[in-house]
């Protein structure tokens, strides 16, 4: 198990770039299996994630290499339609592997998916909506086989925005005949970034980023490069860091329109925003403002900054009130934050953060992605010595954040 040992108070100053993004790679490299042809990737930020899902894919049959941002995944020789219950615990977003298999084999077997424990998580909506393609689904010791003649284009609509879902059954639908059109579809950027690249391929998907998707089957793909789209989780969670030590910093590679609801609440806790070309420079407050965050699916507050506000929060003047609509244990890493001397009350999907004026550094564990993460931000500005252990909760989605972080002035270093 790996730590970060992080000495507090530094103030971060100096600009930092944006990785790709992480919920859009996955999905990407999924879908590059559709097309039976080489695909060359730019942007893939070198993390956990990415790299579970490049082992998937070599385990499938496909020859990957990668070198720096640069993926180059070949699937013409891919046979295997079996995802390997192991990496599959791993990693819930490798369920996109799912739809992307039913689509060039018209047959995938996986196990329920692993990842953050961050709530139960089903995949119902998923398979719902394969059967709706004509996919029959077959359950069978913690396994599940999906399998048709042919995939048939139909409406389908979701009870719930899932982004996972949402991007299954675009994958699914790619080659069906006639047309699918998904309604009350997630409206996250990355799927809309899943479309270009489709749609690159010689795909037909119209509508990503509103809630009505709609999928004209074709008959073929082509090979192609694409350029991943940037990280906003990770965007956000380094100005959260900047404002939480009242430091000055500037983060490159950004789409403004896609952390609009981050820098709304950020400006409200009182720190000054000041917009560039693909760029975001954000003075901190002197003394941060409490302020209420709501997490709501695409446009709304995103559910991973959750946990990175409400650890900034607790240095906030006054007390804020921060309800988790999307994941139901989505709180675990409270706790470690109340070892540092923050004050929350959990009451279900409610937290209450009275602000404190000064936290201590000591040894706490990550729970999970963004929880680890946010014990990172409350250690850069306690007093004195943290240890944050199982970072490899945190290496899942933030590409070298220690380097990073030191070349804006933190002091954290790695122990492996
Ligand atoms: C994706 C993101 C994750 C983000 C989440 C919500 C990736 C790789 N991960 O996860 O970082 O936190 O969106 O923005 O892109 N649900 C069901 N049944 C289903 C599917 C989902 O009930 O079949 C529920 C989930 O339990 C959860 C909610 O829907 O409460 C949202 O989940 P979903 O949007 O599917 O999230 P993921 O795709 O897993």
């Amino acid at each position: 198990m790996a730590s970060y040992i992080i000495e507090g108070g530094k103030k971060l100053e100096g600009e930092v770039n944006i990785s790709g993004s992480k919920n859009a790679s996955l999905p990407i490299m999924a879908a590059s299996i559709l097309s039976g042809e080489t695909t060359t990737l730019y942007n893939v930020p070198n993390i956990y994630d990415t790299q579970t899902t490049a082992k998937i894919l070599k385990i499938l049959g496909c020859n990957v290499t990668r070198k720096n941002g640069k993926v180059i995944i070949d699937s013409q020789n891919m046979q295997s339609k079996e995802i390997p219950d192991e990496l599959m615990r791993k990693m819930r977003s490798s369920v996109v592997l799912a739809g992307a298999l039913i689509g060039r084999f018209r047959e995938a077997t996986f196990s329920y998916p692993g990842g953050c424990d961050i709530g139960t998580r089903p995949i119902d909506l998923h398979l719902k909506g394969f059967e709706k393609l004509g996919i029959k689904i077959e359950e069978n010791n913690g396994f599940i086989k999906c399998s048709c003649d042919k995939i048939i284009g139909n409406d389908i609509h979701l009870d719930f925005p899932s982004v996972g879902a949402t991007e299954n059954i675009i994958l699914a639908s790619i080659f069906a005949e006639g047309e699918t059109m998904i309604t009350n579809a997630a409206m996250e950027p990355e799927i809309e970034d899943l479309q270009n690249f489709l749609n690159k391929m010689g795909a037909k998907v119209q509508g990503a980023g509103t809630n009505v998707i709609k999928i004209t089957g074709v008959k073929k793909l082509k090979a192609v490069s694409y350029n991943i789209m940037p990280d906003r989780i990770e965007a956000g969670t380094m100005l959260c860091m900047g404002a939480v030590t009242g430091g000055d910093i500037v983060v490159n590679n950004v789409r403004l329109e896609h952390i609009t609801p981050v820098l709304y609440k950020l400006e409200e806790a009182g720190n000054k925003i000041t917009i560039g070309t693909n760029k975001i420079e954000l003075q901190g407050a002197k003394r941060l403002k409490a302020v209420d965050i709501k997490t709501m699916p695409y446009p709304g507050f995103p559910t991973d900054m959750q946990s990175i506000f409400t650890a900034m929060l607790c240095f906030a003047k006054g007390t804020s009130m921060i309800i988790e609509n999307i994941f139901e244990n989505r709180y675990k890493y409270v706790n470690e934050l109340i070892r540092m001397g923050a004050k929350i009350t959990i009451e279900g999907k409610i937290a209450i953060v009275k602000g404190v004026r000064k936290m201590t550094g000591a040894e706490v564990n990550s729970t999970d992605l963004r929880g680890g993460a946010a014990l990172v931000l409350a250690a850069l500005t306690a007093k004195g010595s943290s240890k944050i252990n199982n970072i490899e909760y945190i290496l899942r989605g933030y590409e070298n954040l220690d380097k990073k972080l030191t070349k804006i002035g933190a002091k954290i270093i790695q122990q492996n």
